[in-house]
């Protein structure tokens, strides 16, 4: 059997990662293919969690938040739970998963918080997807949205921090072989036209069962 294709959306918080996985997973069903979404932090349990502590409810005893390093491990831990208890059995039934999330989150986020080449030694050796697509979106435009949708402040909603995180996801969309960028702050339905484009061309030469 085939084996599925696990495609990746990426982008700062607010640039609508979320919706425009549950649109891609929808139009490749249209499409006539089994396809299962997902995200990270998974529903596991150290995606559980993460969450948390993302929300700022998982105080370390001290007193202090949780540090970037743990995050780090953390974040890493959640992604081989979610390989093995979700992704890699889904692909290998050759459905595709779709991922709200997945690793270049923490090769922008956690970077700018532990040190870039451990977090990067981290990421190695993990199954890479076959496409990243990232969303591209001006962090102002992405602070309206997660206000206009009445998403509580997590730990790395500053524009400050996700300046950063969104040059990181370009300088990493640009260097990686298998990853493309789009302009996030176009409408949903131009992104998810834009998404479906991204798809059929990164697999026009691949045979589809
Ligand atoms: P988000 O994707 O917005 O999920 P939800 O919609 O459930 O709030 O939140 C996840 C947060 O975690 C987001 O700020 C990005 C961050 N993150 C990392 O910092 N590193 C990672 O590896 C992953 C997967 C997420």
């Amino acid at each position: 059997m085939t084996r599925g294709r696990l495609i990746v959306l990426e982008g700062i918080d607010g640039s609508g990662t979320t919706t425009q996985t549950e649109r891609l997973v929808a139009c490749l069903r249209q499409q006539g293919r089994t396809a299962v979404s997902t995200r990270e932090p998974s529903g596991g349990p150290i995606g559980r969690l993460l969450r948390e502590v993302l929300l700022g409810q998982h105080r370390m005893p001290a007193g202090g938040s949780v540090d970037g390093r743990t995050m780090a491990l953390l974040f890493a831990a959640d992604r081989l739970d979610h390989l093995q208890r979700e992704v890699e059995p889904i692909l290998a039934e050759g459905s595709d998963v779709v991922s709200d999330r997945y690793l270049m989150s923490s090769l922008a986020y956690q970077a700018e918080e532990a040190d870039r080449e451990w977090v990067a030694l981290l990421a190695r050796g993990v199954r890479p997807p076959d496409l990243t697509i990232l969303l591209d979106i001006p962090v102002e435009l992405a602070a309206q949205r997660r206000h206009l949708a009445g998403r509580p402040e997590e730990r790395y909603d500053a524009d400050s921090y996700l300046g950063r995180v969104a040059d990181n996801y370009r300088r990493l969309a640009r260097a990686a072989g298998s990853a493309v960028i789009l302009d996030g702050s176009a409408s949903r339905d131009e992104v998810a036209v834009a998404v479906v484009a991204a798809v059929q061309a990164r697999f026009a030469s691949t045979a589809t069962p």
